[in-house]
């Protein structure tokens, strides 16, 4: 196995971006990889190994090397600093990090609540306003928090932005646009597989493609 290269996918949300990419890359994955509960897939005639992650644990298992590369979002490095190389951006999965909440609410508590799946980057970013907030971490299902009376604002990831909508949220700052990444462990970076860099080339190409068609 040792001849595999392991790359640590996100799954939910990115998952199906992530592998269409691969595909438009020329890899020949097994049609089963969008539709299977299985953790780890290797893709025997491309050498190489696919591990399904939840997207912010990608970045650690590159870092701990059990992953040479990984797909990841920008919010999750962002939120995570781990030590890892930034290799491509994929330009898939286009998003953006955003304060939002209920409509016509002001933020009049000495220590407005904030809740988020991010407490690193809302503590940045409000410390950075000169706000002094409480942020209250959750792991998903954000929208709830200030419905239910758990917080005054959120700050969470708006792709469509349909959740706030149905939710009757309002957005009210944006924070950062985020799409997903190619990442690598520095020391498989030094090895410089030269699969990484015929990954890295073959990615590159349909994303270039990709910019060329739409200007
Ligand atoms: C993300 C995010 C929002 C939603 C936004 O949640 O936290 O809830 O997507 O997408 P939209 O603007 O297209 O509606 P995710 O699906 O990752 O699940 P989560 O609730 O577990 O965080």
């Amino acid at each position: 196995m040792s001849d595999y290269i392991t790359i640590a996918m996100p799954k939910g949300r990115i998952f199906k971006d992530a592998v269409d990419l691969l595909f438009q890359a020329g890899y020949s994955l097994p049609p089963e990889v969008e539709d299977s509960r299985k953790l780890i897939i290797d893709v025997e005639k491309e050498k190489f190994r696919m591990i399904l992650a939840k997207p912010m644990d990608v970045p650690t298992y590159v870092e701990h090397g059990v992953a040479d590369l990984g797909i990841a979002g920008k919010d999750v490095m962002l939120e995570e600093e781990r030590d890892i190389y930034e290799l491509l951006d994929l330009k898939i999965s286009d998003c953006y990090l955003a304060v939002a909440g209920l409509p016509n609410t002001k933020m009049d508590d000495v220590t407005p609540k904030i809740a988020t799946k991010y407490p690193n980057m809302a503590a940045t970013y409000f410390r950075e306003q000169g706000e002094q907030v409480e942020i209250i971490k959750l792991n998903g299902s954000i929208e709830l928090a200030p419905i239910i009376g758990l917080s005054d604002r959120i700050v969470d990831i708006v792709s469509t932005g349909r959740t706030l909508k149905e939710n009757g949220l309002i957005e009210y700052e944006r924070i950062v646009n985020i799409t997903s990444r190619l990442i690598v462990n520095p020391v498989s970076y030094r090895m410089q597989d030269h699969r990484i860099s015929d990954m890295v080339e073959r990615l590159n190409q349909v994303i270039n493609k990709e910019r060329f068609m739409e200007s």
